[in-house]
């Protein structure tokens, strides 16, 4: 396959960025879209010319570190798979394919497509875990009975790799879907049940003190999210938080 791209170039995160056009050829189905950019800064570097910075590690869709938004939608027009996921046969010849860094205002911009994401750990810092009792008295986790329900829903929050496509899809640049599924991951559990008041209003303070705008129920970060986190979330984090205003 033969593409044009046309990338978002910018060289700091306090100078003006702009979309500059290449041409790559030999792409293949198979290739990954992160594939298909090694490729493209192969070819950079031959021709001495600075490769394209992006996010990625994994490369298996689990590390939430690739963070694209290509032809307009996080992690690209595939459905449930991040960036690192997404092959190029959903592409076809002679394709033009327009890729931009996830754009919020908490998420700024370090180099080219790469976003400083902090923001998100220190969301979780402000309450994403449960403090374990280590005295040797702690019961084990295995034998609190919880009902299936729960397990699942919680299992299924717990899914969230914390991308940020959520963000980058919404109009409000809103962290609600993300926040919510780290709230319901133990608001669903008895573990999560001791610290659940400070949890649920560290978070959400934290999240606004971030910048990270409201949400209107759109629906979009259910739509673009690579892990199908659901809107549930978002209406337990809702009934969480009204909850622990009541107790104060
Ligand atoms: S909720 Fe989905 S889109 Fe948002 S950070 Fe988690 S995995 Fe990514
Ligand atoms: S590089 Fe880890 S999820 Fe894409």
């Amino acid at each position: 396959m033969k593409l044009n791209l046309k990338i978002w170039r910018q060289q700091d995160a306090k100078s003006k960025g702009k979309m500059t056009d290449y041409a790559i050829s030999g792409v293949e189905g198979d290739m990954s879209f992160l594939e298909m950019l090694d490729v493209l800064n192969e070819q950079l570097i031959n021709k001495g010319d600075e490769p394209v910075v992006f996010d990625h590690d994994c490369r298996e869709g689990i590390c939430g570190s690739c963070s694209l938004m290509i032809n307009g939608e996080p992690h690209g027009p595939d459905r449930m798979v991040t960036t690192c996921q997404l092959h190029m046969r959903k592409f076809s010849d002679g394709d033009t394919i327009v890729i931009e860094p996830f754009r919020a205002k908490a998420f700024p911009v370090i180099k080219d497509l790469m976003v400083d994401r902090s923001s998100f750990d220190r969301i979780q810092q402000a309450g994403g875990y449960v403090s374990v009792n280590t005295s040797g008295n702690t019961q084990d986790a295995n034998s609190i009975p919880i009902e299936k329900d729960n397990a699942d829903d919680a299992f299924y929050a717990a899914a969230c790799i914390g991308c940020g496509a959520c963000v980058a899809a919404c109009k409000n640049a809103s962290a609600m879907l993300f926040t919510s599924a780290k709230v319901s991951q133990y608001a669903l559990l008895p573990q999560g049940q001791v610290e659940a008041t400070e949890r649920v209003q560290n978070m959400v303070r934290q999240m606004d003190l971030e910048g990270f705008g409201n949400c209107t129920n759109t629906g979009a970060c259910e739509i673009e999210c690579p892990k199908g986190i659901s809107l549930e979330n978002i209406a337990r984090l809702n009934r969480e938080y009204y909850s622990a205003n009541l107790k104060g």
